[in-house]
């Protein structure tokens, strides 16, 4: 409880977040903005919030008054002398950054912690600007700060302990989840989000389907909240694609987190996202109007026999039971006959090349992703010489019981098992370069980016040898060293351990 009184300088969208719930956890909060009636601004705007919270029942009008009269707005910056926490939420430039921590600490005590919202700069680097450079760390918060109930405690290279425990706490006095955080580029939270976003693109960009076809694959086959590119629309280009530049290039061109070409040239164009009414989708009044809808179903009533073969034997009786439960004739023989439609359901690789390891006549092959929920939705690989014959009857027979279906064109690792292995992948890595425990890397990103699992829990449920075999398989295929597999990734996959299991 040594933190007593909190000054927040800059009270812009994030800082006055951050003041709000201190304030309401019973924090005293000095509030400081270099523009003239910002902070009072601020405070009124936060009011109109908190009445609002008092008009739902959610606060009593005492809550509402006394959590106003914690919020003192000051004229000058000599005014938060007495603070012990300083909580700085400017705008995102280093040397702007740095100016202003060289004022804080001339008029804070020796004692008092410094804090930076900084999303992308190296909390080390700003510390250098400070005499005590023990006392800063990096305080990073997600908008909105109410909602998102998580906070990166990011330790600079000098940072004291006590003063990352101090923000531990504090953190949870004011209802929040901290996490501890090295210094390394995009923390724990942007750092992961780069794969999603990056996969996103690499499909588009290999010409795999269409835009709505990976949002509705990855929203409702494999389970996200929104596709990655209706996400870029939502956060727009201007904010995600230097961000996407900025830790490519701090970690050396790390080929994991490899931007791609065409949000530059959409940045270039303007086309940014929704708030300008144009980005991967084109909105009117904040609604997509270009949503493509799903594919339509080949009218066809009589199938041919069905050959199955699976890598997982799991996939295998699901697939069979299907198949009987719509009255499809199975082809049971070892090899197929040969007029059979063959469904194979691979892991990390196209459909040629699964039609070529199985020795099976590619023109027969369609291949079925499995990692997806198979009752919301489905997607299917037909190879590139399978004939429209079998393509159809595939595309058909997967869409008799009303499920959504996707047929793509060939793609080394469909669109949601490349996705989700990169996903996975990434954080295993981030776990393995001890950004963070894995545990808090499993909840941060959870909490962070609203993922149905932490993606180390999300690896645990699909089972890690399968992602292992995606990224081994991808890896041979395209030789591109964005899939090699993280050594954290393999050992508990050899050992069938926890993704979360730490030594
Ligand atoms: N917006 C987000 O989603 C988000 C999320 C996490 C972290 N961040 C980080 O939080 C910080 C603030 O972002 P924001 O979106 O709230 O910005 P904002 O533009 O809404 O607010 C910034 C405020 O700082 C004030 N300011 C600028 N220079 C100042 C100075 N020298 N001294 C005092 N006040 C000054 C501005 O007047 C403004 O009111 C940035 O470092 C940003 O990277 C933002």
């Amino acid at each position: 409880m040594s933190i007593q009184t909190m000054a927040l300088v800059g009270t812009g969208v994030m800082g006055m977040g951050i003041a709000q719930i201190a304030a309401q956890a019973g924090v005293n909060v000095l509030l400081f903005d270099a523009r003239d009636g910002a902070a009072h601004t601020g405070k009124e705007k936060l009011k109109q919030t908190l009445d609002k919270l008092q008009a739902k029942g959610k606060l009593t009008e005492d809550d509402v008054k006394a959590t106003l009269e914690r919020l003192v707005v000051l004229d000058k910056l000599e005014q938060i002398k007495d603070a012990d926490l300083v909580v700085e939420a400017i705008i995102e430039n280093l040397e702007i950054k740095q100016t202003l921590f060289k004022q804080i600490e001339a008029v804070i005590s020796p004692e008092a912690i410094l804090v930076s919202n900084t999303s992308s700069l190296s909390v080390t680097a700003l510390a250098t600007a400070c005499q005590h450079q023990g006392r800063v760390a990096g305080f990073h918060f997600f908008n909105p700060v109410p909602l998102m109930k998580i906070v990166e405690v990011i330790a600079g290279l000098v940072t004291d302990e006590h003063v990352i425990e101090e923000l531990l706490d504090f953190a949870k006095r004011i209802g929040h989840l901290g996490v501890r955080t090295k210094d390394t580029p995009g923390f724990i939270v942007n750092h992961t989000g780069r794969a999603y976003s990056t996969e996103g693109l690499k499909i588009l960009g290999e010409g795999v389907t269409t835009v709505s076809e990976i949002d509705r694959i990855l929203r409702d086959g494999a389970g996200f909240r929104m596709g990655p590119l209706e996400l870029f629309d939502l956060t727009a280009l201007d904010v995600s694609h230097p961000v996407m530049e900025s830790i490519y290039n701090q970690f050396y061109q790390e080929p994991r987190y490899r931007p791609h070409p065409l949000t530059r040239q959409m940045l270039t164009a303007g086309r940014v996202g929704r708030k300008v009414g144009h980005g991967f989708y084109q909105y009117v009044d904040g609604k997509k109007i270009d949503e493509a809808p799903l594919q339509s179903v080949p009218n066809i009533t009589i199938f041919d026999k069905v050959w199955v073969a699976t890598d997982l034997e799991q996939d295998a009786d699901i697939l069979k039971q299907y198949l009987n439960a719509q009255g499809i004739e199975l082809d049971s023989a070892e090899d197929p006959a040969n007029d059979s439609l063959c469904i194979v359901a691979t892991y990390g690789e196209d459909a040629t090349t699964t039609a070529l390891r199985l020795g099976l006549n590619p023109e027969h092959v369609v291949a079925i992703d499995m990692i997806t929920d198979f009752n919301r939705h489905r997607t299917l690989m037909p190879s590139l010489a399978t004939s429209r014959h079998y393509k159809d009857q595939a595309h058909a027979i997967f869409a008799k019981d009303g499920t959504g279906v996707s047929v793509i064109a060939e793609s080394v690792g469909f669109v949601a098992q490349r996705t989700l292995a990169m996903v996975i992948n990434l954080a295993c890595d981030i776990a393995q370069q001890q950004i963070a425990t894995a545990s808090d890397i499993d909840q941060a990103v959870k909490l962070g980016l609203g993922y149905p699992f932490g993606p180390l829990s999300w690896g645990d449920h699909l089972g890690a040898e399968r992602i292992l075999l995606i990224l081994e398989r991808m890896s041979a295929i395209t030789l591109d060293p964005r899939y090699r597999p993280s050594p954290w990734l393999q050992r508990r996959a050899h050992l069938n351990l926890s993704l979360l299991h730490t030594a």
